[in-house]
């Protein structure tokens, strides 16, 4: 792939790394996991799976399909495919949408980056320093908040092919490997084996249990990064030549694959956690979740380990932290690439402006953590993540003409006429991704 003046991916391997670096975050190693804990085990699996692939991927691909066409980010794409004011209003939504998701994004990934220096400090014999580190309050939250923010704004000023694919290409095959390691590590531990059973053995009388459904279509919209601009805005960075259907394919089973492979390394440590003596349950006997799991239960396992704990520790830390942090750049991207195409201001100073704004937003909600931290995540990730997604489909189904968004797939798959997708992408754009995230999205009123 050659380089534009607007940016472009090099390599077909790039946008992959890039693109799978948005999906793959804490929400797959984390939400993922525990929401499987919560949700009846393979049942929730289950469903998760026929909704990402019928409806994520569905949508991913609208998504990277509008971008590549307009090479544009939202708002300006949906105008530029017909989208007229509502659709205006719908991409500005999607900013701010992912901005403030970047902002309560951030403040959880500082925790990742606490959580990885601590060793460090406890190695090099820093204790009160290490102590502070992961006290989790303001004032480390504050620092380990604005670090992250800085590492962000860092790689998305360096620009499409020398920041976000640089590093991506960089983190996420480390990210593969350490995940590889740390999944072989804890499946040998004592205790890992009902863990298993826990995660692979489904409970379908949950099923039909209100919000089990919620819960896996906005995991499935989260996970996958849509309706906010992120994938739109990757899609406009592809080159003509790439065959993006495979690509697609390729970015959606690595954050399915990894989500997956998730619920192998947390449940079953877990159990070794419990194992070891750690509780594992909450008053209500569930398995614990939310901050919990990964600042308290994790770190006891990790400490019952001995020496080799700190390596196992350290090495979690960081791929939670790598995780974090390609998804994070996919955050600000879309609010950068809007600024310079549609401002026309340089990237470096668009990144400085945006990151800058959210790293405001997130400091507000640090120093008013109880108050908004979780309406935020509400508000963003419930209510109008899926939205947005469903605001996509009918865009690619009803608004957009039909052939518009084959024919630039024909680009770099010219034999797609015959295919399979090219027969039904229309059919669940325009029926069942609405009807499915209709139904889904109002169950959750
Ligand atoms: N898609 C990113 C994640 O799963 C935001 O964490």
């Amino acid at each position: 792939m050659a380089s534009s003046s607007r940016g472009e991916f090099t390599s077909s391997f790039g946008f992959v790394m890039a693109a799978a670096g948005s999906a793959v975050g804490l929400g797959n190693i984390w939400g993922f996991p525990t929401q499987t804990a919560e949700n009846g085990g393979a049942a929730f699996v289950l469903i998760y799976l026929i909704l990402a692939f019928l409806v994520g991927y569905p949508v991913l691909m609208a998504e990277f399909t509008i971008g590549r066409y307009t090479r544009l980010a939202p708002p300006d794409a949906y105008k530029k495919m017909g989208g007229g004011k509502s659709f205006f209003w719908i991409g500005i939504l999607g900013l701010v949408t992912v901005g403030f998701i970047l902002s309560f994004y951030s403040i959880i990934a500082s925790g990742m980056i606490a959580y990885f220096i601590e060793p460090v400090g406890r190695l090099l014999g820093l204790e009160a320093f290490s102590d502070w580190v992961i006290s989790q309050g303001a004032s480390s939250n504050m620092v380990f908040t604005s670090i992250f923010f800085l590492l962000t704004i860092l790689i998305v000023s360096g620009g499409v092919s020398n920041g976000i694919e640089k590093w991506s290409k960089r983190f996420m095959p480390i990210l593969f490997v350490l995940f590889a390691v740390l999944v072989v590590y804890v499946l040998t531990l004592e205790g890992s084996a009902e863990g298993l059973s826990v995660y692979l053995v489904p409970d379908f009388d949950k099923i039909f249990e209100p919000g089990l459904l919620t819960s896996a279509m906005g995991q499935a919209f989260f996970s996958l990064s849509l309706g906010v601009g992120g994938m739109l805005v990757y899609g406009s960075y592809v080159n003509k030549n790439a065959n993006m259907v495979k690509l697609g394919w390729l970015v959606t089973l690595c954050d399915i694959g990894v989500a997956f492979i998730a619920g192998l390394l947390i449940i079953p440590a877990m159990y070794a956690a419990a194992n070891q003596g750690t509780e594992i349950f909450d008053a209500s006997g569930a398995l614990i979740s939310g901050p919990n799991l990964i600042f308290q239960v994790l770190p006891s396992l990790f400490q019952s380990m001995g020496s080799i704990g700190w390596v196992v520790a350290f090495v979690f830390f960081l791929l939670m932290s790598i995780a974090a942090l390609t998804s994070s750049i996919a955050m600000l991207e879309p609010v950068v690439a809007y600024v310079v195409d549609s401002k026309k201001v340089v990237r470096k100073k668009a990144s400085w402006m945006t990151g800058g704004f959210f790293w405001i937003v997130s400091l507000l909600i640090v120093f008013n953590f109880e108050r908004i931290f979780d309406l935020v995540v509400t508000v963003t990730t419930v209510y109008s993540q899926p939205f947005l997604g469903l605001a996509i489909a009918i865009f690619a189904g009803w608004v957009i003409k039909k052939n518009m968004l084959l024919n630039e797939l024909k680009n770099g798959y010219p034999e797609i006429e015959g295919t399979f997708f090219y027969k039904i992408w229309p059919i669940f754009l325009k029926v069942v991704c609405p009807i499915l995230i209709l139904v889904v999205f109002l169950q959750s009123f």
